[in-house]
């Protein structure tokens, strides 16, 4: 299996490439648009064919790359079967593997960061890898408080899917804020502030409630960016202000109802 780790510093997101070493076949997980053109720069080194992108879920913070690449390499695009959108190509379902020539991604339904979450286990006898997205972070977790997001459903995943996987699993987050790139089954059992040391799911829960976090910087920008695209003017001065002032207004619901705003 040929692994790479990528990372896009403006939203601090990772991108994974996993690629069957004798097809030549390879996914990237959780692609950014701003970092398509390194990505396809890094297949073409390695004389990798891009056959799909591969979502976690549907981001807030920035923008996928997956129909971009699509555009550049017509692969096909891979979501959560949960997420509608005509520009989806395969549904992942827990249950029912996704494969990379010889390569098992397995699917795991982790909802509480969205609704829609799902988590990849590559499991084979030398090797444990888990791909978190954002539900379990480097002594972290992906926040609760919109895109139909739930602390007690989060706890569940976390504790019924992943920490119940053995302790050696190696752990590759969507993203971390610190400088760092891997952790493990066993060190979030232990170290993580959230759900570490036996935390129960009241005291997580709290804990999440607590936060009063801003929403993702690029979230409006987005919205209006996708707005724009659907307004019946843009082009003089006036009407575009007062088309802002009304993404504005709207703004708030956006935010609910992103996953279908972004992909759709
Ligand atoms: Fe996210």
């Amino acid at each position: 299996m040929i692994f790479k780790q990528l990372f896009e510093t403006d939203s601090s997101t990772f991108t994974y490439l996993i690629a069957d070493s004798d097809s030549g076949a390879a996914i990237l997980v959780d692609p950014v648009r701003e970092t398509v053109e390194r990505d396809l720069q890094v297949l073409k080194d390695m004389n990798l064919t891009l056959t799909a992108t591969l979502e976690t879920h549907v981001h807030a913070d920035h923008l996928t790359g997956a129909k971009l690449l699509k555009a550049k390499t017509n692969c096909n695009i891979a979501y959560p079967a949960m997420v509608k959108s005509s520009c989806i190509d395969i549904g992942i379902k827990e249950g029912e593997a996704f494969k990379v020539g010889n390569i098992e991604l397995n699917p795991l339904f982790t909802p509480g960061h969205t609704d829609h979450h799902h988590a990849y286990l590559i499991d084979t006898p030398v090797q444990k890898l888990l791909f978190t997205g954002d539900a379990l972070l480097i002594e972290a977790c992906g926040r609760t408080d919109f895109q139909s997001g739930s602390a007690e459903a989060l706890y569940n995943s976390i504790h019924n899917k992943i920490f119940s996987l053995p302790n050696e699993t190696l752990v590759y987050p969507g993203h971390d804020y610190e400088g760092r790139f891997i952790t493990s089954v066993a060190q979030e059992k232990v170290r993580n502030p959230r759900l570490g040391g036996g935390k129960s799911k009241q005291e997580f829960v709290k804990i999440m409630d607590g936060l009063d976090l801003p929403y993702p910087r690029k979230i409006q920008t987005m919205c209006r960016t996708k707005l724009k695209a659907v307004a019946p003017f843009t082009t003089r001065d006036k009407e575009r202000d007062k088309y802002n002032e009304h993404a504005s207004m709207v703004f708030e619901w956006f935010a609910v109802n992103i996953q279908y705003l972004i992909m759709s």
